[in-house]
């Protein structure tokens, strides 16, 4: 059998919320009325009960809940006490964010770059990198494939160094029986509405085990105040990062739903594998044997790159580059003085990489056509499914 007939108009975009929203609405609107009803707008029961919800989901005893991802990275650090004149080992091939956290409370981002599979740090360069300032590894599960943990955890406890995970892009990611967010003192995480559990907004969260962190951290995202005891005495110097109830509200609801949605990603991440499995020089995303890959992203690489995109273009299929360049070769990281060369193995992935539509409810003959497009390009034919 073909596969199902395409209209010539078709478009594929690389992400389409409303189909998600279509199936929760009756929930997520009954969940949003009551949020509007109580008035819990900050913070709150709803807010609290995801929380606890998605400690127990990451296996961890504690989750804060906060404003974005962003801010998770930057309230970790400075939970940690990681400030002026420390490092931070981190890799340049991610979203700013990582790095830019790092920036935020002072500290001096140290890049080390990945390795050439799954494009995480590569744990074989961190020794090399760590000196009398370096205070913590932040790994970054990158597209939702979480990076190599167990030599980076060794390696950081031979040096007595903290691991803080940034799993913006891994919900629901394992690696061996651990889910991301857990391996690491904590883990940060986005749940921009794109993400694979998503907010309808800005939202993020830290999930750890460590009960004085996490107290640390509640304390830090509402302006240092304590937990207990009267209002408006600062024990240290805060922020406000705190969680709406709406969000808390949204992430509750969908989060019953994360399993099966992370499934239907990796259903779909199988159906491209066998359709382009063997198409010109594309190499597709790889597992590591332990990990469990929840492709937050679909990420392929070739050398033709540009003409690939053009090609999707044209044919109403959406793509992304990200990211067109390491962060070590973006203007804003200039003062760290690296050139080009400096990470190679991330300087290669961004000429080459090209993220291709994948969300749990695109459709069979949807992904089909992406793959027909794609072979097309290479001048392969499309290949008949049963
Ligand atoms: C790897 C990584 N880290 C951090 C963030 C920051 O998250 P947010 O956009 O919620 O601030 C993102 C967001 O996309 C990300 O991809």
């Amino acid at each position: 059998m073909t596969a199902p007939a395409v209209s010539a108009a078709v478009q594929v975009p690389m992400n389409d919320l409303s189909l998600q929203h279509a199936t929760i609405r009756e929930q997520m609107d009954t969940a949003l009325a009551e949020v509007v009803a109580s008035c819990g707008f900050i913070l709150g029961p709803r807010v609290a009960a995801f929380e606890e919800a998605f400690a127990r989901y990451c296996g961890v005893d504690h989750c804060v809940g906060v404003s974005n991802g962003t801010d998770a990275l930057v309230l970790t650090l400075r939970a940690l006490g990681v400030g002026a004149g420390d490092e931070v080992i981190t890799t340049p091939y991610t979203f700013g964010a990582t790095a830019e956290a790092i920036c935020q409370v002072g500290a001096r981002p140290v890049f080390v770059d990945v390795e050439d599979r799954q494009l995480c740090l590569d744990p074989s360069l961190v020794e090399a990198a760590i000196t009398a300032r370096t205070k913590v590894i932040m790994p970054v599960h990158i597209y939702g494939h979480p990076a190599d943990m167990t030599p980076l955890l060794a390696t950081a406890g031979v040096h007595n160094i903290d691991v803080v995970e940034d799993a913006a892009q891994a919900q629901g990611a394992r690696r061996g029986a651990a889910t991301s967010g857990s391996m690491g003192r904590a883990g940060c995480f986005s749940f921009y509405p794109g993400k694979n559990l998503g907010a309808y907004g800005d939202a993020g969260g830290i999930t750890t085990n460590d009960q004085a962190l996490a107290q640390r951290l509640r304390s830090l995202r509402n302006h240092g105040m304590p937990l207990s005891g009267p209002k408006f005495h600062y024990d240290l110097l805060g922020h406000n990062n705190r969680m709406d109830g709406i969000q808390g509200a949204v992430l509750e609801v969908k989060l019953p739903y994360l399993e099966d949605w992370n499934e239907s990603r990796r259903r779909i991440a199988d159906r491209y594998r066998e359709q382009l499995g063997d198409v010109g020089d594309l190499q597709l995303p790889t597992e590591a044997e332990d990990a469990r890959h929840v492709y937050h992203l679909f990420t392929i690489r070739t050398q033709q790159r540009d003409g690939l995109a053009a090609h999707l273009r044209a044919a109403g299929v959406s793509s992304a580059v990200m990211y067109p360049l390491p962060l070590h070769l973006t203007d804003a990281y200039a003062f760290l003085g690296h050139a080009e060369g400096s990470f190679p193995v991330s300087e290669q992935a961004c000429r080459e990489i090209l993220s291709i539509p994948i969300f749990p409810e695109l459709a069979d003959d949807l992904v089909d056509h992406v793959s027909e497009q794609v072979r097309a390009f290479f001048g392969t034919s499309a290949r008949g499914r049963s």
